[in-house]
């Protein structure tokens, strides 16, 4: 019963969509287990992009079926726009995409609340999408599951229960607004949402018992973990691969193999510490060249050098036994391309991210300088078409982590995509 989770191994975007989007014409499920519509995931079909960010990437192609996970937090305004613009592509999605009657539900004072905390001091730059809110009146026990607003009674119960929780925060008359505002947009939203759920953990545990290919897709990186990242700058769920357990309703012994997806550097959204991150101009350089512009919020992502401390923790966390490494290209023209090899801190050297948010911010990465490598490397089809430089990177980087690439990525679309290292994906 194969089950490969695929994890993204940075501060997230680091083209997850576009590798669980290639791996999925060989699965039966594609399952997302965390975060929400703060996800902005890009495929890049016969020149078509897709930004998906509820919707698991198997949706594209028509063979695996799709499921949003328990661990999801779900608007459904913004699933509604997605299916709506997915089927006006037409991109089939009734009875292929299945959400969890035990997904909790963002509701709009859930992003009122993110809005006025990012508001004020202590912002840390979230997608404004309700996220982190959500996930709060998850744990406080008083939030919303699928399964209860598809119960009329039940559902303006608990949403006066909950608006009754933050009205100090809220204002008495924005909480009275947005609860009419709730109750005038819920029929239509539940009428639409209510033939996509089901208990998904039962569903994929059937199919698993069938010998059917699992694939799990995170939402965000390592570093945004809620338990492992730079908290607080997190956002408030478990990307990495024991979440997609808790999140999706299987158990840990069901996940068989798990894949890292990397770019050839890092980027990050929002704030907090980014030890790589590039002076102005040359970060200006790879954004432009790689389109760093978030796909979700549009905002431009900070860049910076491959920071293997960083992924060496990702690595250890999650039990990474593969990585994809995507934006080769990127770096094309760069020279010489810098890599972060360890952390100096008070005298000392880390091989790994710090705990202390004041070792993230003071620690200064030790670089070692590779040579560049130049010219168009999107046409290439495998390792021995790029250049002997790039080549020689991508081996260096699979050396120093001890995980091999089993997927070198060099342009956004499906064809500039080739399995390098030997062996099944699958484990
Ligand atoms: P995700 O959130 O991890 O799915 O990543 P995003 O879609 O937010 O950001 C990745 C961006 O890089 C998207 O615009 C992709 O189309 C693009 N992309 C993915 N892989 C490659 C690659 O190998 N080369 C280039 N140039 N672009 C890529
Ligand atoms: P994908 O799945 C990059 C960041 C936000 C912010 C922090 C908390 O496309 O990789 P939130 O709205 O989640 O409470 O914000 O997390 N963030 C992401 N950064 N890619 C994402 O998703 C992200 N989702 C959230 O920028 O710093
Ligand atoms: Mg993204």
């Amino acid at each position: 019963m194969p089950v490969l989770a695929v994890i993204g191994a940075q501060w997230g975007d680091e083209g997850k969509g576009k590798i669980v989007h290639y791996l999925s014409q060989g699965a039966d499920w594609v399952v997302r287990y965390q975060g929400g519509d703060n996800a902005g995931h890009t495929v890049v079909i016969g020149g078509q992009s897709f930004a998906l960010h509820l919707a698991p990437s198997g949706i594209l192609f028509t063979r695996p079926r799709n499921a949003i996970g328990n661990g999801v937090v779900v608007n459904p305004a913004a699933l509604l726009k997605e299916v709506r613009m997915l089927e006006q592509r037409g991109i089939r999605v009734r009875g292929r995409l299945f959400v969890s009657l035990h997904a909790h539900v963002i509701l709009p004072y859930h992003m009122a609340l993110d809005r006025i905390r990012e508001g004020g001091r202590g912002a840390i730059g979230t997608t404004l999408k309700g996220i982190g809110p959500c996930y709060e009146d998850k744990v406080a026990r008083r939030g919303v599951r699928i399964a209860d607003y598809l119960e009329p009674e039940t559902f303006r119960a608990l949403l006066a229960a909950a608006l009754e929780a933050h009205k100090g925060e809220l204002g008495r008359k924005e909480a009275a607004r947005l609860k009419r505002e709730t109750l005038a947009a819920y029929p239509a939203l539940r009428r639409f949402l209510a033939p996509f759920c089901g208990d998904t953990g039962r569903i994929i545990s059937k199919a698993l018992s069938a010998k059917r290919r699992v694939l799990m897709e995170s939402a965000q990186g390592a570093m945004l973990d809620l338990d492992h990242g730079t908290y607080p700058f997190v956002t408030s769920s478990n990307p990495v691969s024991g979440g997609a357990c808790v999140g999706a309703g299987l158990p840990p012994t069901a996940i068989d193999a798990v894949l890292g997806v990397a770019k050839a550097y890092t980027t990050r959204v929002g704030l907090g510490p980014f030890p790589t991150e590039m002076p102005a101009p040359l970060a200006g350089r790879i954004r432009e060249k790689g389109h760093e512009y978030g796909a979700t919020t549009g905002r431009p992502r900070r860049i910076g050098w491959l920071d293997l401390p960083q992924l060496r923790s990702a690595i250890r966390v999650s039990g990474i036994g593969r990585l994809a490494l995507t934006k080769l290209d990127t770096l094309s023209g760069m020279d010489p391309i810098r890599v972060c090899t360890a952390y100096r801190w008070r005298g000392r050297l880390l091989d790994e991210f710090p705990a202390s948010r004041r070792a993230q911010r003071e620690a200064r990465p030790v670089y070692r300088d590779l040579p560049g490598f130049a010219g168009d490397l999107g046409s290439c089809r495998r390792l021995a078409d790029l250049p002997p430089a790039a080549r020689r990177y991508v081996r260096w980087i699979e050396r120093e982590l001890r995980t091999p690439a089993a997927i070198v990525s060099v342009g956004a679309s499906h064809e500039q995509t080739f399995l390098h290292s030997e062996g099944s994906l699958w484990g």
